[in-house]
């Protein structure tokens, strides 16, 4: 009989790459409650996390380097201080001893500034990354206060399933019972910098939702969040009126359930019963947008 080689206990290998998906995050819906002193806004928001996904890549290398891949990196090129490479530089930083280099690559296949997610995703998927990559064992938890320095909608980010998020992004609380459904995600090609968005919105804030414990199906879940909103849209449409195009195009869908934006946009997305209704609707919608369907992750 061959000896069993000692396995290594706890701490992962540094000498294996590793890859992590980061999903795209969807606001179901997002109310805008209140404003803090230091001007961040006060959100109650029901967050999922599409099938679609970037995907962050650790190998070993020379000091933190950053390459870009995919259909969407194109837009990425120009930013210095990528949200990835923060996140490794911070995470080496918390663990407080040297670690190995680490070379990373993001595929990008999510639109830039679309309002789902896309760089606070793939921060989140770095930290998960080289969180394995360096055998560091931190907890989510440890993760999330991470991820808070980064960005507000990096914590949510970090496990990546149905979560109530609520404060500026950090106060994380379990979903309600989601039922199966589909999504369709369409973005007409803008690009929106979230401050403009918040910065424009007007009148009264939103009270919180009122979600029940489970929803018993997708109709069911549709008809609830159109009881509902997301705060944003009317000063994203005002900024970008060609949203308002997409929200028709979705709603009019066969199937669409609902359509919303997600997020400071211009990303929309529309409900469907199941993942296969959503992915051949999404082939109805016109080409030249950057659009997606299929499923939703599940809760853990
Ligand atoms: O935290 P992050 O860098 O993603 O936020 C970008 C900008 O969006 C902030 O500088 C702020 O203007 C706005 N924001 C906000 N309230 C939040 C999240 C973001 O006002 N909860």
């Amino acid at each position: 009989l061959a000896m069993e080689a000692p396995r290594r206990m706890g701490a992962a290998p540094v000498d294996e790459a590793v890859a992590e998906l980061a999903p795209a995050k969807i606001n179901l819906h997002l109310h805008v409650t209140g404003r803090r002193a230091d001007g961040y806004h006060l959100l109650d928001s029901l967050v999922v996390f599409a099938g679609a996904a970037d995907e962050v890549m650790v190998e070993p290398g020379e000091g933190h380097s950053l390459r870009l891949g995919g259909p969407e990196a194109g837009a990425l090129a120009a930013e210095p201080d990528n949200l990835v490479l923060r996140a490794a530089r911070l995470l080496a930083e918390a663990a407080g001893r040297d670690l190995p280099g680490a070379a990373l690559l993001l595929e990008k296949r999510l639109p830039v500034a679309s309002g789902i997610g896309g760089g606070s995703a793939d921060a989140a998927a770095a930290l998960r990354a080289l969180n394995r990559f360096w055998g560091l064992g931190m907890a989510g938890p440890a993760l999330e206060a991470l991820a808070l320095r980064l960005g507000a909608d990096v914590p949510v980010c970090v496990a990546s399933r149905p979560t109530r998020m609520q404060g500026v992004g950090e106060v994380l609380s379990a979903a309600p019972g989601l039922p199966a459904f589909g999504m369709v995600l369409a973005n007409p090609r803008v690009s929106l910098a979230t401050p403009g968005i918040f910065a424009a919105r007007t009148g009264p804030f939103s009270p919180p939702a009122v979600l029940p414990a489970r929803w018993a199906d997708a109709a069911a879940l549709a008809e609830a969040l159109r009881a509902l909103r997301n705060d944003l849209e009317p000063p994203a449409i005002s900024l970008c009126p060609p949203i308002a195009g997409v929200l028709e195009a979705l709603s009019a869908l066969p199937g669409a359930l609902m359509a919303r934006m997600s997020g400071s946009g211009a990303t929309c997305f529309a409900l469907f019963a199941d993942a296969a209704a959503a992915e051949h609707a999404a082939m109805l919608l016109p080409p030249a947008w950057w659009r997606w369907g299929g499923g939703v992750r599940a809760a853990a």
